[in-house]
């Protein structure tokens, strides 16, 4: 049985203020949720939400990591100092990355292998655009991008890894996959996680992303291969952050 994972993705939001509201109210609604939950904050609030997350249960991550060790590589931040603030959990391969900033499938393998090594948890985000799936191509996509990442791990350590499904056309959009769609694809994933390891295929959690919010969450985190959340917008708001948590 896999333990259902919520992850918010704060994406680039928040103030000093503001974060402290967010987790001073999350904390104090979070109870005993029978689920793993993770903030992932912008790289210069990780000290202040390592902080704030002292004595939580609710995991710290990061929203990106570099490929590289260490050295000259200006404006990059590495997995070893993602671990000096305690984050366990790092996004790799957002879609916004691989839209926005040109992200291929091979830099993302590479930020996913160097997150595992470094001792992080990475989340591995897939999915495909409106075209993409009008076209007929998502499962393609999805089994291209994950199989980029799987191919480079370790066969003994690909059941640490997270893998998130974020449809692009859903994300920040209102637009939510319908469980049924979100857990075709998530079939797919899992046969791929299969195709490299039985084990990894049983164990490895595949969170859904994209306008997840508390009225859909409960019917999408019901699907036998949805085991989790990965939250942009909701995560934002405590109420609707918690309202997630406590139905996963
Ligand atoms: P959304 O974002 O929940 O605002 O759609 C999800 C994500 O991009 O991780």
């Amino acid at each position: 049985m896999r333990r259902k994972l919520v992850a918010g993705n704060w994406k680039m939001n928040g103030s000093i203020a503001a974060n402290a509201l967010l987790l001073t109210q999350i904390n104090a609604g979070f109870g005993n949720a029978g689920c793993d939950a993770a903030v992932c904050v912008p790289a210069p609030y990780l000290s202040q939400c390592q902080a704030l997350l002292a004595d939580s249960a609710i995991a710290l991550g990061a929203q990106d990591v570099s490929s590289h060790d260490a050295g000259a590589y200006t404006g990059e931040v590495s997995a070893a100092m993602l671990l000096e603030f305690a984050c366990r959990y790092v996004i790799v391969g957002h879609s916004e990355r691989r839209g926005y900033f040109g992200e291929t499938d091979e830099l993302v393998a590479q930020k996913a292998l160097r997150a595992l090594h470094a001792g992080l948890v990475p989340i591995v985000c897939v999915g495909e655009t409106l075209a993409q799936r009008e076209a007929g191509q998502t499962d393609a996509i999805v089994s291209r991008q994950i199989d980029a990442v799987l191919s480079l791990i370790a066969e003994n350590e690909l059941t640490k890894i997270v893998v998130a499904y974020e449809p692009v056309w859903a994300i920040g959009t209102g637009k939510t996959a319908t469980p049924e769609m979100a857990q075709q694809v998530h079939a797919v994933l899992r046969q791929r996680l299969h195709a490299r390891s039985a084990t990894a295929a049983q164990e490895v959690r595949i969170l859904y992303g994209g306008s997840m919010k508390p009225e859909n969450a409960r019917e999408l985190l019901a699907m036998p291969d949805i085991d989790g959340g990965l939250i942009g917008g909701a995560a934002l708001k405590a109420a609707d952050f918690l309202a997630i948590i406590h139905a996963a």
